[in-house]
């Protein structure tokens, strides 16, 4: 049986080189957000940014959602990818994050296919659900505050079409899944998500040990 292989830097960079189709705009947006400490655990790593945007692609996405915005570096991703009648509904708490998305947004000509919400996440879900029915995204891509993935994820799931997809992110927390010392709440929600997804006879599931752990689900036709 077939392993999964170390993953040195060495081989990560080989990855990034064969792999990563950038451009200034992605560029400079990722050197503008590493900046900011915090980008080291809250920027997706660009060449899973891309395969999101690959999925989108593949499930032929019109209407995506995002919960968790941060700078922007995947709501852009996925911005290119809808087209220009197409559109992403990204969520966020914080201004100044969002701020510096919607300048690369703009920057990149995808400003107006992008609806930026900002609030608490639970909130502005349940006013999607509210407005726009269930099942009325290709693709839901939860990035948000880590403690509440399982709300999260039942409002994906409700929130996508048969057959469309959820993709989550950070389900390997950091490798803190697998130490049974880590009891902080957003680990244990994470361990519980998983949990909660590997039982989910609604959806079809992978999980991917790409940067911090990517699951995929996709929600079963009826
Ligand atoms: C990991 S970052 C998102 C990264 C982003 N998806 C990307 O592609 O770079 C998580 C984001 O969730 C936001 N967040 C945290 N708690 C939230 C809440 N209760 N409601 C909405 N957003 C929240 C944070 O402000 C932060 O920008």
């Amino acid at each position: 049986m077939a392993a999964q292989i170390e993953m040195d830097a060495n081989l990560a960079e080989y990855v990034t080189r064969m792999s990563l189709r950038d451009d200034e705009i992605l560029a400079d947006l990722r050197a503008e957000t590493a900046r900011f400490p915090v980008a080291h655990a809250m920027l997706v790593m660009p060449e899973e940014a891309q395969f999101i945007a690959l999925l989108a692609t593949t499930v032929r996405a019109e209407s995506v959602l995002e919960i968790g915005t941060f700078t922007g570096y995947t709501t852009l991703c996925l911005a290119r990818v809808v087209g220009p009648g197409g559109r992403v509904v990204t969520c966020d708490i914080s201004e100044p994050w969002t701020r510096i998305a919607s300048r690369y947004w703009a920057r990149a000509g995808v400003d107006d296919r992008i609806d930026l919400r900002i609030g608490d996440a639970v909130e502005t879900l349940a006013t999607i659900v509210e407005t726009d029915g269930p099942e009325c995204f290709d693709l839901v891509f939860v990035d948000a505050d880590k403690e509440r993935s399982v709300h999260y994820y039942e409002q994906a799931v409700a929130l996508t079409r048969p057959g469309g997809l959820i993709v989550l992110d950070n389900t390997l927390f950091f490798g803190r899944v697998v130490d049974p010392a880590a009891q902080d709440a957003a680990t244990v929600a994470i361990r519980e998500l998983n949990q909660v997804v590997r039982a989910d006879t609604r959806v079809e599931a992978s999980m991917l040990s790409i940067g911090d752990g990517v699951t995929i689900a996709r929600k079963r036709d009826r």
